[in-house]
């Protein structure tokens, strides 16, 4: 790991969260931990509103900086500076409303101060995100229409908040949910790096299990969740790529900014994956593939009485290697799951699938990678070098990985 690795992509960046009165308060304490993760000083601020639907405490723990709730220092406590407002607008980079209240928003584009984030706002010379929440009703509402607008043509970034379940179910299902912390997250790094690393590079990557069916109701699968895959490509898509993601069967949400193909059987992602091969740059194969499927399906359920206990299997055929053999310059990364001889396995199935790099992991034992948020990644390239990481979040191994590939794509280019 050498410092030039991109794991703390807001380093030095100075963001003030400014948390206002919602249901959907408590999506900001993860907005305040994918922040600081990312390398940023993240200053909390709570109106007295949001105070009513979260404490101080946590965004404390996680930004390590002390939530500032009043406009005015209290008894006891202080704020950073004699004007807390024109200090805190002075050194930010990124001022982020999440969530913003129909209230705030009008406030904000009608330049009213009656509180600390209101008066912050009126002083701010960084660029805002306002990431709204509220009924759908009030969004549709044409005062907050308004508002909406004239903030945006104040060069202002409001984003669009999503659309389902409210959080009472009686509010319908329109557009009103505070936009997912990585969607934040997504914009934040747009703003802040303007120019990511991986702009440019347009990226397949595959996740999650294949499944091959026996009968109607039986298939043949493995343990594989997909995390693997899907932080590659989301991590990816926040680098600038533009991603084709093909997913076996996962529980996973589709990335934001990805584009997401869900398959089921080899067949299926193999035909997914071929055809989004001829305009790529790059593809990371996180997937696990089942090498086995039955020889003779049926199509109806098998009774248990007339069927055979055995069932006959074939070979699948093999994506990677057959994407191998068209690879050109392009970059193709591989991954190895194996349970014993790591190195000389990896180093084997790069060669004969013509790799340039393999990621190889243990699939049983303590460090078993499968199903599991962690992983302790030995990686290999073409001319057989290793480097070895520790047990790592499968986020944070996506980073290096796509250290990686941005780097063999500079090379090829
Ligand atoms: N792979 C593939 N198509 C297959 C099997 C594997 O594209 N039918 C890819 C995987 O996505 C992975 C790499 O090949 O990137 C290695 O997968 P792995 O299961 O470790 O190896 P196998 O080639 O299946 O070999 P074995 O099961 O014998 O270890």
């Amino acid at each position: 790991m050498t410092e030039e690795n991109n794991t703390a992509p807001l380093e030095g960046k100075f963001i003030v969260l400014a948390v206002t009165g919602g249901i959907a308060s408590y999506k900001s304490i993860e907005l305040a931990r994918l922040l600081t993760l990312d390398g940023a000083q993240v200053q909390p601020i709570l109106t007295q509103n949001a105070r009513a639907f979260v404490q101080a405490l946590p965004f404390q723990i996680l930004t390590g900086h002390m939530p500032i709730e009043a406009m005015f220092p209290i008894e006891g406590g202080r704020h950073p500076g004699d004007m807390p407002h024109i200090s805190l607008t002075d050194r930010s980079d990124l001022i982020v409303l999440a969530p913003a209240t129909a209230n705030i928003i009008a406030k904000f584009a009608r330049g009213m101060g009656d509180d600390f984030v209101s008066t912050l706002l009126l002083s701010a010379k960084a660029p805002v995100i306002v990431a709204p929440a509220m009924n759908p009703r009030m969004w549709a509402n044409p005062a907050v229409r308004e508002n909406v607008h004239l903030l945006r043509s104040h060069g202002h970034l409001v984003m669009e908040p999503g659309a389902g379940r409210m959080a009472r179910a009686e509010e319908g299902q329109g557009r009103g949910r505070m936009p997912e912390p990585s969607e934040i997250l997504t914009e934040v790094r747009r703003l802040l790096l303007p120019e990511p690393d991986l702009a440019g590079l347009r990226l397949l990557v595959s996740a999650g299990p294949t499944r091959e069916k026996w009968d109607a109701v039986r298939f043949l699968s493995n343990r594989s969740s997909g995390i693997m895959g899907f932080a590659l490509a989301s991590v990816a898509c926040l680098r600038g790529a533009e991603v084709t993601l093909v997913s076996g069967p996962v529980s996973l949400p589709d990335p934001p900014g990805v584009r997401t193909i869900r398959v089921e059987s080899t067949d299926e992602m193999r035909t997914a994956a071929l055809n989004a091969w001829k305009n790529m740059d790059a593809a990371i194969m996180a997937a696990a593939v089942a090498d086995f499927r039955p020889a003779n399906p049926i199509s109806g359920k098998q009774k248990k009485e007339s069927g055979s206990a055995s069932i006959e299997l074939e070979r699948t055929p093999d994506i990677i290697a057959e994407m191998g053999h068209k690879k050109g310059n392009r970059v193709l990364v591989g991954f190895a799951a194996e349970t014993d001889n790591l190195k000389e396995n990896a180093l084997d199935k790069l060669r004969r699938k013509q790799l340039d790099l393999i990621v190889a992991n243990a699939v049983s034992g303590e460090d078993d990678a499968m199903g599991s948020e962690t992983s302790r990644a030995h990686l290999f390239d073409a001319s057989g070098a290793e480097e070895a990481f520790p047990l790592l979040e499968k986020h944070a191994l996506a980073e290096f990985i796509l250290d990686r590939v941005a780097k063999m794509w500079e090379k090829n280019r």
